[in-house]
Protein backbone atom coordinates (compact mmCIF):
# COMPACT_ATOMS: atom_id res chain seq x y z
CA UNK A 1 0.00 0.00 0.00
CA UNK A 2 1.60 3.38 -1.02
CA UNK A 3 1.41 6.51 1.45
CA UNK A 4 -1.02 9.02 -0.31
CA UNK A 5 -1.57 11.43 2.90
CA UNK A 6 2.06 12.35 4.33
CA UNK A 7 2.07 12.22 7.69
CA UNK A 8 -0.79 14.80 9.58
CA UNK A 9 -1.28 13.66 13.39
CA UNK A 10 -4.67 12.01 13.97
CA UNK A 11 -7.04 13.29 16.54
CA UNK A 12 -8.97 9.70 16.33
CA UNK A 13 -5.70 8.16 17.45
CA UNK A 14 -5.23 7.17 21.19
CA UNK A 15 -2.45 7.15 22.94
CA UNK A 16 -0.86 3.86 23.79
CA UNK A 17 1.87 3.41 27.18
CA UNK A 18 2.56 7.06 26.11
CA UNK A 19 5.10 5.89 23.22
CA UNK A 20 3.45 5.40 20.00
CA UNK A 21 -0.49 6.21 19.01
CA UNK A 22 -2.41 3.06 18.62
CA UNK A 23 -5.20 2.73 16.69
CA UNK A 24 -8.50 1.30 18.04
CA UNK A 25 -9.18 -2.12 16.71
CA UNK A 26 -12.79 -3.06 15.63
CA UNK A 27 -13.81 -6.86 15.38
CA UNK A 28 -15.50 -7.07 12.67
CA UNK A 29 -19.03 -9.13 12.28
CA UNK A 30 -19.35 -12.34 10.49
CA UNK A 31 -22.64 -14.13 10.66
CA UNK A 32 -21.97 -17.36 11.64
CA UNK A 33 -18.82 -16.97 13.08
CA UNK A 34 -18.71 -13.72 15.86
CA UNK A 35 -21.42 -15.22 17.86
CA UNK A 36 -21.88 -13.98 21.61
CA UNK A 37 -19.84 -17.23 22.56
CA UNK A 38 -17.09 -16.26 20.49
CA UNK A 39 -17.01 -12.86 21.49
CA UNK A 40 -16.49 -14.21 25.11
CA UNK A 41 -14.00 -16.23 24.65
CA UNK A 42 -11.95 -14.07 22.14
CA UNK A 43 -12.16 -11.39 24.75
CA UNK A 44 -11.29 -13.40 27.36
CA UNK A 45 -8.10 -15.29 26.13
CA UNK A 46 -7.20 -13.02 22.98
CA UNK A 47 -8.34 -9.85 23.79
CA UNK A 48 -6.61 -6.45 22.16
CA UNK A 49 -10.07 -5.38 20.79
CA UNK A 50 -11.93 -2.14 21.75
CA UNK A 51 -15.05 -2.48 19.95
CA UNK A 52 -17.27 -5.95 19.10
CA UNK A 53 -19.97 -6.09 16.71
CA UNK A 54 -22.85 -8.44 16.47
CA UNK A 55 -23.75 -10.16 13.47
CA UNK A 56 -26.28 -8.16 11.50
CA UNK A 57 -29.72 -8.86 13.02
CA UNK A 58 -32.59 -8.73 10.58
CA UNK A 59 -36.45 -7.80 10.82
CA UNK A 60 -38.75 -10.53 10.14
CA UNK A 61 -42.16 -9.19 8.93
CA UNK A 62 -43.85 -12.67 9.06
CA UNK A 63 -43.09 -13.29 12.71
CA UNK A 64 -45.66 -13.08 15.68
CA UNK A 65 -44.98 -10.93 18.66
CA UNK A 66 -46.62 -10.65 22.10
CA UNK A 67 -46.79 -6.86 22.99
CA UNK A 68 -46.63 -5.76 26.57
CA UNK A 69 -49.86 -4.93 26.83
CA UNK A 70 -50.96 -8.30 25.49
CA UNK A 71 -51.51 -7.55 21.88
CA UNK A 72 -50.40 -9.99 19.21
CA UNK A 73 -48.54 -7.61 16.66
CA UNK A 74 -46.59 -8.96 13.54
CA UNK A 75 -43.02 -8.69 13.31
CA UNK A 76 -39.91 -9.79 15.47
CA UNK A 77 -36.49 -10.23 15.76
CA UNK A 78 -35.03 -13.63 15.86
CA UNK A 79 -34.81 -15.33 19.17
CA UNK A 80 -31.66 -16.33 18.74
CA UNK A 81 -30.30 -12.99 18.04
CA UNK A 82 -32.24 -11.65 20.89
CA UNK A 83 -30.19 -14.16 22.85
CA UNK A 84 -26.69 -12.69 21.73
CA UNK A 85 -27.22 -9.30 22.60
CA UNK A 86 -28.07 -9.56 26.15
CA UNK A 87 -26.17 -8.21 28.50
CA UNK A 88 -25.75 -11.29 30.36
CA UNK A 89 -23.75 -13.20 27.24
CA UNK A 90 -22.12 -9.95 26.38
CA UNK A 91 -20.14 -9.20 29.81
CA UNK A 92 -17.11 -7.09 30.11
CA UNK A 93 -17.09 -6.05 26.09
CA UNK A 94 -18.20 -2.94 24.51
CA UNK A 95 -20.79 -4.76 21.84
CA UNK A 96 -22.40 -2.65 19.32
CA UNK A 97 -25.66 -4.18 17.95
CA UNK A 98 -25.15 -4.41 14.45
CA UNK A 99 -29.10 -4.60 12.33
CA UNK A 100 -29.88 -4.30 8.50
CA UNK A 101 -32.55 -2.80 7.33
CA UNK A 102 -34.44 -1.83 4.31
CA UNK A 103 -37.12 0.55 5.31
CA UNK A 104 -37.08 3.07 8.06
CA UNK A 105 -39.94 1.05 9.42
CA UNK A 106 -37.75 -2.30 9.84
CA UNK A 107 -35.32 0.75 11.26
CA UNK A 108 -37.45 1.39 14.22
CA UNK A 109 -38.37 -1.68 14.58
CA UNK A 110 -35.22 -3.01 15.35
CA UNK A 111 -33.69 0.31 17.08
CA UNK A 112 -36.59 0.08 19.72
CA UNK A 113 -36.37 -3.54 20.42
CA UNK A 114 -32.41 -3.03 20.69
CA UNK A 115 -32.84 0.15 22.51
CA UNK A 116 -35.03 -2.11 24.98
CA UNK A 117 -32.33 -4.25 25.98
CA UNK A 118 -30.39 -1.33 27.23
CA UNK A 119 -27.85 -0.62 24.22
CA UNK A 120 -27.50 3.40 22.94
CA UNK A 121 -25.73 2.58 19.63
CA UNK A 122 -26.86 0.50 16.53
CA UNK A 123 -25.01 -0.16 13.58
CA UNK A 124 -26.25 -0.38 10.49
CA UNK A 125 -25.09 -2.79 7.79
CA UNK A 126 -25.06 -1.04 3.97
CA UNK A 127 -22.66 -3.89 2.60
CA UNK A 128 -23.72 -7.07 2.76
CA UNK A 129 -23.65 -8.23 -0.78
CA UNK A 130 -25.96 -11.15 -0.85
CA UNK A 131 -28.72 -11.08 -3.04
CA UNK A 132 -31.02 -12.44 -0.38
CA UNK A 133 -30.64 -8.96 1.27
CA UNK A 134 -29.89 -6.74 -1.95
CA UNK A 135 -32.86 -7.78 -3.16
CA UNK A 136 -34.64 -6.03 -0.58
CA UNK A 137 -32.70 -3.11 -0.54
CA UNK A 138 -30.95 -4.14 2.14
CA UNK A 139 -26.97 -3.92 3.12
CA UNK A 140 -25.02 -2.77 -0.32
CA UNK A 141 -28.55 -3.07 -2.09
CA UNK A 142 -29.50 0.36 -0.20
CA UNK A 143 -25.82 2.18 -2.18
CA UNK A 144 -27.46 3.02 -5.14
CA UNK A 145 -30.46 4.77 -3.34
CA UNK A 146 -29.19 7.92 -1.68
CA UNK A 147 -32.99 9.18 -1.48
CA UNK A 148 -33.29 6.21 0.77
CA UNK A 149 -30.18 7.04 2.86
CA UNK A 150 -31.52 9.82 3.51
CA UNK A 151 -35.18 8.79 4.73
CA UNK A 152 -33.39 6.96 6.70
CA UNK A 153 -31.07 9.37 8.34
CA UNK A 154 -34.07 11.24 8.83
CA UNK A 155 -35.20 8.50 11.48
CA UNK A 156 -31.96 8.81 12.85
CA UNK A 157 -32.00 12.46 13.67
CA UNK A 158 -35.39 12.12 15.74
CA UNK A 159 -33.80 9.11 17.80
CA UNK A 160 -31.79 10.73 20.52
CA UNK A 161 -31.79 7.68 22.45
CA UNK A 162 -29.42 5.98 20.12
CA UNK A 163 -26.20 6.75 18.52
CA UNK A 164 -26.09 5.18 14.96
CA UNK A 165 -22.48 4.43 12.46
CA UNK A 166 -22.53 2.76 9.32
CA UNK A 167 -20.65 0.42 8.10
CA UNK A 168 -20.95 0.67 4.06
CA UNK A 169 -18.80 -0.14 0.61
CA UNK A 170 -18.03 2.03 -1.92
CA UNK A 171 -21.13 0.75 -3.79
CA UNK A 172 -23.75 -1.98 -4.84
CA UNK A 173 -22.47 -2.44 -8.90
CA UNK A 174 -20.72 0.93 -9.28
CA UNK A 175 -17.59 2.04 -7.11
CA UNK A 176 -18.58 5.30 -7.49
CA UNK A 177 -22.18 4.83 -5.86
CA UNK A 178 -20.22 6.57 -2.75
CA UNK A 179 -19.90 10.10 -4.28
CA UNK A 180 -24.22 10.53 -4.59
CA UNK A 181 -24.69 9.50 -0.70
CA UNK A 182 -21.53 10.97 1.14
CA UNK A 183 -22.69 14.66 1.73
CA UNK A 184 -26.16 13.01 3.32
CA UNK A 185 -23.50 11.06 5.58
CA UNK A 186 -21.85 13.79 6.39
CA UNK A 187 -24.49 15.89 7.18
CA UNK A 188 -25.92 12.87 9.34
CA UNK A 189 -26.35 12.15 13.36
CA UNK A 190 -23.52 9.21 13.06
CA UNK A 191 -20.52 8.97 15.42
CA UNK A 192 -18.39 6.81 12.93
CA UNK A 193 -18.54 5.15 9.18
CA UNK A 194 -17.07 1.61 8.47
CA UNK A 195 -15.81 1.66 5.11
CA UNK A 196 -15.12 -2.17 3.16
CA UNK A 197 -13.42 -0.45 -0.23
CA UNK A 198 -14.81 -2.75 -2.74
CA UNK A 199 -18.38 -2.96 -4.35
CA UNK A 200 -21.13 -5.42 -3.33
CA UNK A 201 -21.00 -7.26 -6.49
CA UNK A 202 -17.44 -7.88 -5.63
CA UNK A 203 -18.27 -9.73 -2.34
CA UNK A 204 -15.09 -10.64 -1.36
CA UNK A 205 -12.83 -11.50 -4.14
CA UNK A 206 -10.57 -9.44 -6.11
CA UNK A 207 -8.37 -6.42 -4.51
CA UNK A 208 -9.57 -3.97 -2.16
CA UNK A 209 -9.64 -0.32 -3.85
CA UNK A 210 -6.97 1.57 -1.81
CA UNK A 211 -7.36 4.48 -4.57
CA UNK A 212 -11.48 4.83 -4.20
CA UNK A 213 -10.67 4.27 -0.34
CA UNK A 214 -8.22 7.60 -0.58
CA UNK A 215 -10.81 9.36 -2.38
CA UNK A 216 -13.48 8.64 -0.01
CA UNK A 217 -11.41 9.33 2.67
CA UNK A 218 -10.53 12.91 1.67
CA UNK A 219 -14.34 13.14 1.37
CA UNK A 220 -15.08 12.05 4.88
CA UNK A 221 -16.33 14.51 7.46
CA UNK A 222 -16.94 11.29 9.89
CA UNK A 223 -14.48 9.31 11.96
CA UNK A 224 -13.51 6.68 9.42
CA UNK A 225 -12.84 3.27 10.10
CA UNK A 226 -11.14 1.23 7.08
CA UNK A 227 -11.82 -2.81 6.97
CA UNK A 228 -10.32 -5.08 4.49
CA UNK A 229 -7.76 -7.79 3.98
CA UNK A 230 -5.87 -6.80 6.96
CA UNK A 231 -3.80 -9.92 8.18
CA UNK A 232 -0.55 -8.36 10.42
CA UNK A 233 0.87 -6.39 12.32
CA UNK A 234 2.36 -4.96 9.40
CA UNK A 235 -0.65 -4.54 7.56
CA UNK A 236 -2.00 -2.02 10.64
CA UNK A 237 0.85 -0.39 10.74
CA UNK A 238 0.69 0.42 7.11
CA UNK A 239 -3.11 1.59 7.05
CA UNK A 240 -2.60 3.78 10.35
CA UNK A 241 0.19 5.63 8.21
CA UNK A 242 -1.13 6.03 4.89
CA UNK A 243 -4.26 7.42 6.46
CA UNK A 244 -3.15 9.15 9.53
CA UNK A 245 -7.12 10.59 10.50
CA UNK A 246 -8.45 7.27 10.83
CA UNK A 247 -10.66 6.95 13.85
CA UNK A 248 -10.02 2.95 13.73
CA UNK A 249 -9.23 -0.31 11.70
CA UNK A 250 -12.34 -3.19 11.23
CA UNK A 251 -10.64 -6.41 11.51
CA UNK A 252 -12.80 -9.79 10.46
CA UNK A 253 -11.10 -13.03 8.67
CA UNK A 254 -8.16 -12.02 9.83
CA UNK A 255 -8.85 -12.33 13.26
CA UNK A 256 -10.74 -15.37 12.98
CA UNK A 257 -7.27 -16.78 11.29
CA UNK A 258 -4.58 -14.81 13.45
CA UNK A 259 -7.08 -14.36 17.35
CA UNK A 260 -4.16 -12.18 18.78
CA UNK A 261 -3.62 -10.03 15.91
CA UNK A 262 -4.68 -6.85 17.83
CA UNK A 263 -2.97 -7.50 21.26
CA UNK A 264 -0.01 -8.04 18.88
CA UNK A 265 -0.42 -4.84 17.22
CA UNK A 266 -0.85 -3.10 20.59
CA UNK A 267 2.43 -5.05 22.17
CA UNK A 268 3.91 -3.41 19.35
CA UNK A 269 5.57 -6.44 17.75
CA UNK A 270 4.30 -9.59 16.29
CA UNK A 271 4.44 -12.99 18.35
CA UNK A 272 6.58 -15.98 18.27
CA UNK A 273 4.10 -18.85 16.77
CA UNK A 274 4.43 -20.78 19.53
CA UNK A 275 2.74 -17.57 21.51
CA UNK A 276 0.12 -17.70 19.31
CA UNK A 277 -0.58 -21.15 19.13
CA UNK A 278 -1.20 -21.55 23.03
CA UNK A 279 -3.83 -18.91 22.67
CA UNK A 280 -5.66 -20.50 20.02
CA UNK A 281 -5.60 -24.05 21.30
CA UNK A 282 -6.97 -22.42 24.66
CA UNK A 283 -9.87 -20.99 22.90
CA UNK A 284 -10.31 -24.04 20.98
CA UNK A 285 -10.57 -25.93 24.71
CA UNK A 286 -13.15 -23.34 25.72
CA UNK A 287 -15.52 -23.70 22.14
CA UNK A 288 -15.69 -26.97 22.17
CA UNK A 289 -16.33 -27.24 25.58
CA UNK A 290 -19.26 -25.09 25.00
CA UNK A 291 -19.95 -27.33 21.78
CA UNK A 292 -20.03 -30.64 23.44
CA UNK A 293 -22.49 -29.15 26.13
CA UNK A 294 -25.02 -27.91 24.02
CA UNK A 295 -25.51 -30.37 21.28
CA UNK A 296 -25.40 -34.08 22.18
CA UNK A 297 -24.74 -35.90 18.74
CA UNK A 298 -21.18 -35.17 17.17
CA UNK A 299 -22.11 -34.61 14.15
CA UNK A 300 -23.43 -31.29 15.57
CA UNK A 301 -20.31 -31.02 17.53
CA UNK A 302 -18.23 -31.02 14.71
CA UNK A 303 -20.08 -29.23 12.37
CA UNK A 304 -20.33 -26.19 14.60
CA UNK A 305 -16.57 -26.59 16.01
CA UNK A 306 -15.46 -26.86 12.14
CA UNK A 307 -16.33 -23.18 12.06
CA UNK A 308 -13.54 -22.29 15.06
CA UNK A 309 -10.96 -23.72 12.19
CA UNK A 310 -13.00 -22.14 8.94
CA UNK A 311 -10.62 -19.09 8.59
CA UNK A 312 -7.27 -20.97 9.68
CA UNK A 313 -6.89 -22.25 6.29
CA UNK A 314 -3.54 -20.35 5.49
CA UNK A 315 -2.32 -20.50 9.21
CA UNK A 316 -2.32 -23.95 9.40
CA UNK A 317 0.05 -26.82 7.33
CA UNK A 318 -2.18 -27.27 4.30
CA UNK A 319 -2.46 -31.52 5.63
CA UNK A 320 -3.27 -30.54 9.46
CA UNK A 321 -6.58 -27.90 8.07
CA UNK A 322 -7.64 -30.28 5.57
CA UNK A 323 -7.24 -33.26 8.21
CA UNK A 324 -9.28 -30.86 10.90
CA UNK A 325 -12.06 -29.87 8.38
CA UNK A 326 -12.68 -33.67 6.90
CA UNK A 327 -12.57 -35.45 10.47
CA UNK A 328 -16.33 -37.20 10.19
CA UNK A 329 -15.65 -38.57 14.06
CA UNK A 330 -15.06 -37.10 17.16
CA UNK A 331 -11.69 -39.84 17.03
CA UNK A 332 -10.16 -38.68 13.81
CA UNK A 333 -11.31 -34.96 14.91
CA UNK A 334 -9.25 -34.71 17.82
CA UNK A 335 -6.28 -36.60 17.08
CA UNK A 336 -6.28 -33.81 13.74
CA UNK A 337 -6.38 -31.12 16.40
CA UNK A 338 -3.29 -32.58 18.27
CA UNK A 339 -1.36 -32.25 15.31
CA UNK A 340 -1.86 -28.15 15.12
C1 LIG B 1 -18.95 -15.34 6.34
C2 LIG B 1 -19.04 -13.84 6.46
C3 LIG B 1 -20.08 -13.28 7.20
C4 LIG B 1 -20.19 -11.88 7.31
N1 LIG B 1 -21.21 -11.33 8.08
C5 LIG B 1 -21.31 -9.97 8.19
C6 LIG B 1 -22.31 -9.35 8.99
O1 LIG B 1 -23.15 -9.99 9.64
N2 LIG B 1 -22.32 -7.99 9.04
C7 LIG B 1 -21.40 -7.22 8.36
O2 LIG B 1 -21.44 -6.00 8.44
N3 LIG B 1 -20.45 -7.79 7.62
C8 LIG B 1 -20.37 -9.13 7.53
N4 LIG B 1 -19.35 -9.67 6.81
C9 LIG B 1 -18.30 -8.79 6.26
C10 LIG B 1 -17.20 -8.57 7.29
O3 LIG B 1 -17.67 -7.89 8.42
C11 LIG B 1 -16.05 -7.73 6.68
O4 LIG B 1 -16.57 -6.51 6.24
C12 LIG B 1 -15.38 -8.44 5.51
O5 LIG B 1 -15.09 -9.79 5.83
C13 LIG B 1 -14.10 -7.72 5.10
O6 LIG B 1 -13.23 -7.58 6.20
P1 LIG B 1 -12.01 -8.63 6.47
O7 LIG B 1 -11.24 -8.71 5.18
O8 LIG B 1 -11.24 -8.02 7.60
O9 LIG B 1 -12.64 -9.95 6.79
C14 LIG B 1 -19.24 -11.04 6.68
C15 LIG B 1 -18.20 -11.63 5.94
C16 LIG B 1 -18.10 -13.00 5.82
C17 LIG B 1 -16.96 -13.59 5.02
Amino acid sequence: MHSLFGSRKSRHHIKYNNISPMLPIHFAPLQGYTDSTYRMIHSKLAGGVDVYYTPFIRWEGFRKRETTDGRTVKGDMRGKDVRDIEKVNNQGIHLIPQIICGNTDELNHLSDMIAEQGYSEIDINMGCPAPMQTKLKRGSGLLPHPDLIEKMVGEMEKRKDIRYSVKIRLGLEDANDWMAFIPTLNDAPIQHITLHPRTGRQMYKGDVNMCAFGEFYAECRKPLIYNGDVKSVSDIEDIARDFPQLAGIMIGRGLLARPTLAREYKDGKEWEPERRREIVMAMHEHMLNFCTTKYKVDSQILLHIHSFWEFHEDALPRKVWKKIMKAGSMKNYLEAVREV
